[in-house]
Protein backbone atom coordinates (compact mmCIF):
# COMPACT_ATOMS: atom_id res chain seq x y z
CA UNK A 1 0.00 0.00 0.00
CA UNK A 2 1.39 3.43 -0.93
CA UNK A 3 0.72 5.69 1.83
CA UNK A 4 1.30 9.64 1.48
CA UNK A 5 1.43 12.32 4.74
CA UNK A 6 1.06 16.24 3.89
CA UNK A 7 2.57 18.20 6.11
CA UNK A 8 5.94 18.56 7.66
CA UNK A 9 6.54 19.11 11.46
CA UNK A 10 6.67 17.19 14.72
CA UNK A 11 2.93 16.32 14.38
CA UNK A 12 3.53 15.22 10.99
CA UNK A 13 6.31 12.46 11.87
CA UNK A 14 4.83 11.55 15.16
CA UNK A 15 1.91 10.16 12.94
CA UNK A 16 4.57 8.34 10.48
CA UNK A 17 6.49 6.81 13.08
CA UNK A 18 3.49 5.13 14.11
CA UNK A 19 1.92 4.15 10.58
CA UNK A 20 5.31 2.63 9.93
CA UNK A 21 4.32 -0.32 12.70
CA UNK A 22 1.83 -1.23 9.59
CA UNK A 23 3.61 -3.60 7.17
CA UNK A 24 0.95 -3.16 4.97
CA UNK A 25 2.39 0.05 4.06
CA UNK A 26 5.20 -0.73 1.16
CA UNK A 27 5.91 3.03 0.36
CA UNK A 28 5.52 5.90 2.72
CA UNK A 29 5.88 9.94 1.51
CA UNK A 30 5.69 12.85 3.39
CA UNK A 31 5.11 15.92 1.36
CA UNK A 32 7.52 18.52 1.94
CA UNK A 33 8.74 16.18 5.52
CA UNK A 34 11.90 17.62 6.57
CA UNK A 35 15.00 16.82 6.89
CA UNK A 36 14.34 14.41 10.20
CA UNK A 37 11.50 12.76 8.74
CA UNK A 38 13.75 11.91 6.41
CA UNK A 39 14.68 9.00 8.29
CA UNK A 40 11.47 7.54 8.28
CA UNK A 41 9.80 8.39 4.91
CA UNK A 42 10.65 9.64 1.49
CA UNK A 43 10.49 13.49 1.81
CA UNK A 44 9.23 15.06 -1.45
CA UNK A 45 9.74 18.70 -1.65
CA UNK A 46 6.17 19.78 -2.73
CA UNK A 47 4.50 22.28 0.33
CA UNK A 48 1.49 21.80 2.21
CA UNK A 49 -0.18 24.71 0.15
CA UNK A 50 0.65 23.27 -3.15
CA UNK A 51 -2.87 21.98 -4.06
CA UNK A 52 -1.91 21.18 -7.70
CA UNK A 53 1.43 19.71 -6.90
CA UNK A 54 -0.08 17.41 -4.54
CA UNK A 55 -2.72 16.02 -6.40
CA UNK A 56 -0.21 15.81 -8.98
CA UNK A 57 2.29 13.68 -6.88
CA UNK A 58 -0.94 11.38 -5.90
CA UNK A 59 -2.09 10.70 -9.45
CA UNK A 60 1.61 10.12 -10.35
CA UNK A 61 2.23 7.96 -7.72
CA UNK A 62 -0.82 5.98 -7.68
CA UNK A 63 -0.63 7.06 -4.00
CA UNK A 64 -3.73 4.52 -2.24
CA UNK A 65 -3.86 6.75 0.98
CA UNK A 66 -3.50 10.15 2.02
CA UNK A 67 -3.05 11.50 5.27
CA UNK A 68 -3.93 15.64 5.19
CA UNK A 69 -2.25 17.03 8.62
CA UNK A 70 -1.86 20.91 8.33
CA UNK A 71 -4.64 22.93 8.45
CA UNK A 72 -4.23 25.11 5.47
CA UNK A 73 -4.32 22.34 2.64
CA UNK A 74 -7.79 21.25 4.26
CA UNK A 75 -9.35 24.47 4.16
CA UNK A 76 -8.25 24.66 1.24
CA UNK A 77 -9.98 21.68 0.28
CA UNK A 78 -7.01 19.37 -0.70
CA UNK A 79 -9.01 15.90 0.62
CA UNK A 80 -12.03 17.09 -1.89
CA UNK A 81 -9.08 17.44 -4.80
CA UNK A 82 -7.67 13.61 -3.82
CA UNK A 83 -10.76 12.17 -3.36
CA UNK A 84 -12.03 13.73 -6.82
CA UNK A 85 -9.50 11.16 -8.28
CA UNK A 86 -9.55 8.48 -6.49
CA UNK A 87 -7.27 8.67 -3.60
CA UNK A 88 -8.86 7.98 -0.29
CA UNK A 89 -8.37 10.02 2.68
CA UNK A 90 -8.00 10.87 6.29
CA UNK A 91 -8.76 14.55 6.89
CA UNK A 92 -12.32 16.43 6.49
CA UNK A 93 -13.22 17.80 3.34
CA UNK A 94 -13.27 21.46 2.64
CA UNK A 95 -17.04 22.12 3.99
CA UNK A 96 -16.03 20.82 7.03
CA UNK A 97 -12.78 22.04 7.54
CA UNK A 98 -14.29 25.55 7.90
CA UNK A 99 -15.05 24.49 11.34
CA UNK A 100 -11.27 25.78 11.91
CA UNK A 101 -10.86 27.90 8.98
CA UNK A 102 -13.76 30.59 10.14
CA UNK A 103 -14.43 31.17 13.54
CA UNK A 104 -17.27 33.35 13.03
CA UNK A 105 -18.55 29.92 11.34
CA UNK A 106 -17.58 27.83 14.30
CA UNK A 107 -19.53 30.18 17.11
CA UNK A 108 -22.54 30.69 14.95
CA UNK A 109 -22.68 27.08 14.53
CA UNK A 110 -21.94 26.86 18.64
CA UNK A 111 -24.70 29.40 19.31
CA UNK A 112 -27.28 27.46 16.82
CA UNK A 113 -26.91 24.24 18.51
CA UNK A 114 -26.67 25.14 22.02
CA UNK A 115 -23.26 24.04 22.22
CA UNK A 116 -20.96 25.53 25.60
CA UNK A 117 -18.82 28.28 24.02
CA UNK A 118 -17.86 32.04 25.14
CA UNK A 119 -20.59 34.41 24.56
CA UNK A 120 -19.55 36.61 21.41
CA UNK A 121 -20.30 39.40 19.25
CA UNK A 122 -19.26 39.49 15.31
CA UNK A 123 -18.16 42.47 13.90
CA UNK A 124 -16.93 42.94 9.86
CA UNK A 125 -16.15 46.83 10.39
CA UNK A 126 -13.53 48.57 12.90
CA UNK A 127 -15.83 50.98 13.47
CA UNK A 128 -18.44 49.33 15.56
CA UNK A 129 -15.74 47.05 16.80
CA UNK A 130 -13.83 49.56 18.88
CA UNK A 131 -17.55 50.93 19.64
CA UNK A 132 -18.48 48.18 20.99
CA UNK A 133 -14.98 48.35 22.99
CA UNK A 134 -16.21 51.33 24.51
CA UNK A 135 -18.27 49.01 27.04
CA UNK A 136 -17.96 45.68 27.04
CA UNK A 137 -16.59 43.79 30.23
CA UNK A 138 -12.69 43.60 30.19
CA UNK A 139 -10.42 41.67 30.12
CA UNK A 140 -11.93 40.64 26.30
CA UNK A 141 -10.41 38.22 23.48
CA UNK A 142 -10.36 39.20 19.86
CA UNK A 143 -9.73 36.61 17.32
CA UNK A 144 -9.52 37.29 13.56
CA UNK A 145 -12.31 35.09 11.71
CA UNK A 146 -10.10 32.91 9.16
CA UNK A 147 -6.56 31.15 9.64
CA UNK A 148 -3.71 33.10 11.59
CA UNK A 149 -0.95 30.50 12.23
CA UNK A 150 -2.08 30.15 15.66
CA UNK A 151 -1.84 34.18 16.35
CA UNK A 152 -4.99 35.13 15.57
CA UNK A 153 -6.02 35.92 19.33
CA UNK A 154 -5.89 38.61 21.95
CA UNK A 155 -6.87 38.00 25.59
CA UNK A 156 -6.61 42.55 25.95
CA UNK A 157 -6.39 43.06 29.88
CA UNK A 158 -7.15 46.23 28.82
CA UNK A 159 -9.63 48.49 26.31
CA UNK A 160 -6.50 50.03 24.77
CA UNK A 161 -4.94 46.49 24.23
CA UNK A 162 -8.59 45.28 22.64
CA UNK A 163 -8.50 48.03 20.24
CA UNK A 164 -4.96 47.61 19.08
CA UNK A 165 -5.90 44.23 18.07
CA UNK A 166 -8.66 45.76 16.41
CA UNK A 167 -7.07 47.91 14.23
CA UNK A 168 -3.89 45.39 13.50
CA UNK A 169 -6.99 42.95 12.41
CA UNK A 170 -8.88 44.47 10.24
CA UNK A 171 -7.44 48.05 9.04
CA UNK A 172 -3.37 47.06 8.89
CA UNK A 173 -4.50 43.84 7.92
CA UNK A 174 -1.59 41.61 9.53
CA UNK A 175 -3.14 38.47 8.98
CA UNK A 176 -4.59 39.47 5.66
CA UNK A 177 -8.14 38.44 4.54
CA UNK A 178 -8.64 36.31 7.63
CA UNK A 179 -9.20 39.74 9.37
CA UNK A 180 -12.14 40.68 7.16
CA UNK A 181 -14.08 39.57 9.78
CA UNK A 182 -13.42 39.41 13.70
CA UNK A 183 -15.07 37.96 16.68
CA UNK A 184 -15.10 39.40 20.39
CA UNK A 185 -15.87 37.21 23.00
CA UNK A 186 -15.96 36.98 26.96
CA UNK A 187 -13.02 35.74 28.70
CA UNK A 188 -13.30 32.67 30.00
CA UNK A 189 -11.68 30.98 33.48
CA UNK A 190 -10.42 27.65 33.82
CA UNK A 191 -8.17 24.79 33.44
CA UNK A 192 -7.58 24.18 29.33
CA UNK A 193 -7.69 20.55 28.55
CA UNK A 194 -7.10 19.37 24.28
CA UNK A 195 -9.05 16.35 23.08
CA UNK A 196 -8.63 14.82 19.85
CA UNK A 197 -11.15 12.44 18.59
CA UNK A 198 -11.33 10.26 15.59
CA UNK A 199 -15.12 10.54 14.02
CA UNK A 200 -15.86 9.53 10.69
CA UNK A 201 -19.17 11.66 11.33
CA UNK A 202 -21.51 9.07 12.90
CA UNK A 203 -19.42 7.74 15.17
CA UNK A 204 -16.76 9.52 18.06
CA UNK A 205 -14.09 8.05 20.01
CA UNK A 206 -11.90 10.81 21.72
CA UNK A 207 -8.34 10.20 22.45
CA UNK A 208 -6.56 10.66 25.54
CA UNK A 209 -6.68 13.79 26.95
CA UNK A 210 -3.69 16.51 26.94
CA UNK A 211 -2.16 19.81 28.29
CA UNK A 212 -0.18 22.16 26.01
CA UNK A 213 1.90 25.10 27.20
CA UNK A 214 1.37 27.48 24.56
CA UNK A 215 3.39 30.61 26.12
CA UNK A 216 7.31 31.04 25.36
CA UNK A 217 8.65 30.66 29.02
CA UNK A 218 8.37 29.12 32.13
CA UNK A 219 5.08 30.18 34.90
CA UNK A 220 3.05 30.44 31.68
CA UNK A 221 4.86 33.64 30.87
CA UNK A 222 5.73 35.13 27.41
CA UNK A 223 4.22 35.43 24.08
CA UNK A 224 1.94 32.14 22.82
CA UNK A 225 3.49 29.74 20.55
CA UNK A 226 2.71 27.10 18.62
CA UNK A 227 3.01 25.13 21.79
CA UNK A 228 6.56 24.41 24.31
CA UNK A 229 5.40 21.07 25.47
CA UNK A 230 2.41 18.62 26.06
CA UNK A 231 1.36 15.97 29.20
CA UNK A 232 -1.07 13.59 28.06
CA UNK A 233 -3.10 12.70 30.15
CA UNK A 234 -4.63 15.81 31.23
CA UNK A 235 -4.85 14.97 35.23
CA UNK A 236 -8.10 17.79 34.64
CA UNK A 237 -9.81 15.71 32.38
CA UNK A 238 -11.80 12.89 34.73
CA UNK A 239 -14.23 10.55 33.72
CA UNK A 240 -16.95 13.00 34.96
CA UNK A 241 -15.74 15.65 32.79
CA UNK A 242 -14.97 13.39 30.20
CA UNK A 243 -18.51 12.36 30.39
CA UNK A 244 -19.97 16.18 30.01
CA UNK A 245 -17.92 16.67 27.22
CA UNK A 246 -19.67 13.79 25.32
CA UNK A 247 -22.76 14.61 25.87
CA UNK A 248 -22.62 18.36 25.95
CA UNK A 249 -19.86 19.18 23.25
CA UNK A 250 -18.42 16.18 21.25
CA UNK A 251 -21.98 14.30 19.76
CA UNK A 252 -23.93 17.43 19.46
CA UNK A 253 -20.82 18.71 17.28
CA UNK A 254 -21.01 16.02 15.04
CA UNK A 255 -24.63 15.85 14.68
CA UNK A 256 -24.38 19.65 14.43
CA UNK A 257 -22.06 19.54 11.48
CA UNK A 258 -24.50 16.42 10.02
CA UNK A 259 -27.26 18.62 10.25
CA UNK A 260 -25.71 21.76 8.18
CA UNK A 261 -24.33 19.22 5.01
CA UNK A 262 -20.93 19.24 6.44
CA UNK A 263 -20.48 15.76 8.07
CA UNK A 264 -17.02 15.99 9.24
CA UNK A 265 -14.82 13.25 9.01
CA UNK A 266 -10.96 12.85 10.58
CA UNK A 267 -9.15 14.51 13.79
CA UNK A 268 -11.53 16.60 15.31
CA UNK A 269 -9.48 18.90 18.16
CA UNK A 270 -11.25 20.05 20.68
CA UNK A 271 -9.96 23.48 23.00
CA UNK A 272 -11.65 22.86 26.35
CA UNK A 273 -11.86 25.45 29.14
CA UNK A 274 -12.99 23.90 32.31
CA UNK A 275 -15.30 26.87 33.50
CA UNK A 276 -16.48 26.95 36.95
CA UNK A 277 -19.53 27.15 34.56
CA UNK A 278 -19.28 23.44 33.09
CA UNK A 279 -17.13 22.94 29.98
CA UNK A 280 -17.06 24.97 27.28
CA UNK A 281 -15.18 25.05 23.69
CA UNK A 282 -12.83 27.46 23.21
CA UNK A 283 -11.89 26.62 19.57
CA UNK A 284 -12.06 23.76 17.66
CA UNK A 285 -9.42 22.89 15.01
CA UNK A 286 -9.88 20.25 12.11
CA UNK A 287 -6.90 18.87 12.68
CA UNK A 288 -4.33 16.48 14.86
CA UNK A 289 -2.76 19.46 16.97
CA UNK A 290 0.82 19.89 17.49
CA UNK A 291 2.78 19.35 20.00
CA UNK A 292 -0.59 17.23 21.31
CA UNK A 293 -0.04 14.76 18.85
CA UNK A 294 3.67 14.41 19.83
CA UNK A 295 2.19 12.72 23.31
CA UNK A 296 -1.08 11.28 22.15
CA UNK A 297 0.05 8.77 19.26
CA UNK A 298 2.69 7.30 21.18
CA UNK A 299 -0.05 6.07 24.09
CA UNK A 300 -2.04 4.46 21.02
CA UNK A 301 -2.40 0.97 21.22
CA UNK A 302 -3.82 0.31 18.44
CA UNK A 303 -3.07 0.10 14.61
CA UNK A 304 -3.02 4.04 13.44
CA UNK A 305 -3.68 3.03 9.80
CA UNK A 306 -6.73 1.12 10.49
CA UNK A 307 -7.97 3.34 12.49
CA UNK A 308 -7.36 5.98 9.51
CA UNK A 309 -8.87 3.58 6.95
CA UNK A 310 -12.40 3.11 9.43
CA UNK A 311 -12.25 6.53 9.55
CA UNK A 312 -12.36 7.19 5.67
CA UNK A 313 -14.87 4.51 5.29
CA UNK A 314 -17.66 5.02 7.65
CA UNK A 315 -16.69 1.69 9.72
CA UNK A 316 -15.24 3.19 13.38
CA UNK A 317 -17.92 2.12 15.13
CA UNK A 318 -16.62 -1.75 14.26
CA UNK A 319 -12.96 -0.36 15.42
CA UNK A 320 -11.04 -0.17 18.18
CA UNK A 321 -9.36 3.08 19.71
CA UNK A 322 -7.29 1.83 22.48
CA UNK A 323 -4.61 3.68 24.75
CA UNK A 324 -2.17 2.64 27.03
CA UNK A 325 -3.09 3.40 30.68
CA UNK A 326 0.19 5.39 31.57
CA UNK A 327 1.53 8.85 30.26
CA UNK A 328 3.51 10.89 28.14
CA UNK A 329 5.32 14.20 28.24
CA UNK A 330 6.94 15.88 25.28
CA UNK A 331 9.60 18.63 25.97
CA UNK A 332 9.60 21.07 22.76
CA UNK A 333 13.54 22.08 21.93
CA UNK A 334 13.26 25.85 20.11
CA UNK A 335 15.51 28.13 18.72
CA UNK A 336 16.87 30.92 21.07
CA UNK A 337 14.30 33.79 20.28
CA UNK A 338 11.07 31.59 19.07
CA UNK A 339 8.30 32.97 18.59
CA UNK A 340 9.93 35.93 17.49
CA UNK A 341 13.31 36.24 15.88
CA UNK A 342 15.94 33.42 16.00
CA UNK A 343 18.73 32.10 13.83
CA UNK A 344 19.03 28.79 12.55
CA UNK A 345 21.46 26.14 9.97
CA UNK A 346 23.28 25.11 13.30
CA UNK A 347 24.34 21.58 13.37
CA UNK A 348 21.97 19.07 15.30
CA UNK A 349 22.49 15.79 17.01
CA UNK A 350 19.96 13.55 17.88
CA UNK A 351 19.89 10.54 20.09
CA UNK A 352 19.00 7.10 19.25
CA UNK A 353 15.53 5.73 19.35
CA UNK A 354 14.72 3.33 22.04
CA UNK A 355 11.30 1.77 23.82
CA UNK A 356 9.77 4.85 25.81
CA UNK A 357 11.85 7.18 24.19
CA UNK A 358 10.95 9.14 20.68
CA UNK A 359 12.37 12.34 18.96
CA UNK A 360 9.68 13.96 16.62
CA UNK A 361 11.74 16.65 14.42
CA UNK A 362 9.79 20.28 13.28
CA UNK A 363 12.29 22.37 11.66
CA UNK A 364 15.49 20.24 10.77
CA UNK A 365 16.73 19.93 7.01
CA UNK A 366 19.74 18.81 5.90
CA UNK A 367 22.66 20.17 4.00
CA UNK A 368 26.10 18.90 2.57
CA UNK A 369 25.23 15.86 4.68
CA UNK A 370 24.42 17.34 8.04
CA UNK A 371 21.59 17.73 10.03
CA UNK A 372 20.72 21.57 10.76
CA UNK A 373 18.11 23.45 12.45
CA UNK A 374 16.00 25.31 10.48
CA UNK A 375 13.04 26.51 12.33
CA UNK A 376 11.41 27.81 15.82
CA UNK A 377 10.68 24.90 16.76
CA UNK A 378 13.04 22.19 16.33
CA UNK A 379 12.56 18.97 17.61
CA UNK A 380 10.03 17.40 20.44
CA UNK A 381 11.47 15.09 22.90
CA UNK A 382 8.78 12.69 23.82
CA UNK A 383 9.11 10.16 26.53
CA UNK A 384 5.97 7.46 27.91
CA UNK A 385 6.14 5.31 31.23
CA UNK A 386 3.64 4.06 33.25
CA UNK A 387 3.28 7.90 35.43
CA UNK A 388 3.46 11.02 34.53
CA UNK A 389 6.13 11.75 36.72
CA UNK A 390 8.27 9.25 35.57
CA UNK A 391 7.49 10.66 31.63
CA UNK A 392 8.65 13.90 32.82
CA UNK A 393 11.59 13.14 34.35
CA UNK A 394 12.95 10.92 31.11
CA UNK A 395 11.32 13.38 28.58
CA UNK A 396 13.54 16.18 30.42
CA UNK A 397 16.68 13.37 30.13
CA UNK A 398 16.20 12.75 26.87
CA UNK A 399 16.13 16.47 25.65
CA UNK A 400 19.20 16.87 27.42
CA UNK A 401 21.08 14.46 24.97
CA UNK A 402 19.63 16.58 22.39
CA UNK A 403 22.06 19.39 21.33
CA UNK A 404 22.17 22.25 19.16
CA UNK A 405 23.89 25.77 19.25
CA UNK A 406 20.84 28.35 20.69
CA UNK A 407 18.73 25.55 21.97
CA UNK A 408 15.80 27.00 24.13
CA UNK A 409 13.32 24.85 26.55
CA UNK A 410 10.83 25.32 28.90
CA UNK A 411 11.78 23.88 32.23
CA UNK A 412 8.62 23.44 33.83
CA UNK A 413 6.59 21.27 31.14
CA UNK A 414 4.34 19.08 32.93
CA UNK A 415 5.03 20.79 36.71
CA UNK A 416 1.17 22.13 36.74
CA UNK A 417 0.02 18.65 35.91
CA UNK A 418 2.06 16.71 38.74
CA UNK A 419 0.86 19.49 40.99
CA UNK A 420 -2.54 18.34 40.49
CA UNK A 421 -2.24 14.86 40.70
CA UNK A 422 0.03 15.49 44.26
CA UNK A 423 -3.05 17.99 45.27
P1 LIG B 1 -6.43 29.81 20.30
O1 LIG B 1 -5.41 30.34 19.35
O2 LIG B 1 -7.84 29.93 19.84
O3 LIG B 1 -6.05 28.44 20.80
O4 LIG B 1 -6.34 30.72 21.59
C1 LIG B 1 -5.12 30.88 22.22
C2 LIG B 1 -5.32 30.92 23.69
O5 LIG B 1 -6.06 32.09 24.05
C3 LIG B 1 -6.14 29.78 24.26
O6 LIG B 1 -5.39 28.63 24.48
C4 LIG B 1 -6.62 30.39 25.56
O7 LIG B 1 -5.61 30.30 26.54
C5 LIG B 1 -6.81 31.83 25.20
N1 LIG B 1 -8.24 32.10 24.95
C6 LIG B 1 -8.90 32.00 23.78
N2 LIG B 1 -10.20 32.31 23.94
C7 LIG B 1 -10.37 32.63 25.24
C8 LIG B 1 -11.48 33.05 26.05
N3 LIG B 1 -12.70 33.23 25.53
N4 LIG B 1 -11.26 33.28 27.36
C9 LIG B 1 -10.03 33.14 27.90
N5 LIG B 1 -8.95 32.75 27.21
C10 LIG B 1 -9.10 32.50 25.89
N1 LIG C 1 -1.28 23.04 19.93
C1 LIG C 1 -2.39 23.74 19.42
C2 LIG C 1 -2.70 23.49 18.01
O1 LIG C 1 -2.23 22.58 17.37
O2 LIG C 1 -3.50 24.25 17.46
Amino acid sequence: MKVMVVGGGGREHAIIRKLKENSKITELYCLPGNGGIAADAVCINIGAKDIDGIVNFAKEKKIDFAVVAPDDPLVLGCVDRLNDIGVRCFGPRACAAIIEGSKVFSKNLMKKYGIPTADYEVFDNPEKALKYLENCKIPVVVKADGLALGKGVTVAETREQAKDAVREIMEDKVFGESGNNIVIEEFLTGPEVSVLAFTDGKTIKPMVSSMDHKRALDGDKGPNTGGMGTVAPNPYYTPEVAKECMERIFLPTVDAMNREGRTFKGCLYFGLMLTPDGAKVIEYNCRFGDPETQVVLPLLKSDLLTVMEAVCDGALDKTEVEFDTGAACCVILASDGYPKKYQTGYPLTLPARSKGREVFVAGAKTEDGVLKTSGGRVVGATATAPTLAEAVKAAYALSDEISFENAYKRNDIGAKALDILNL
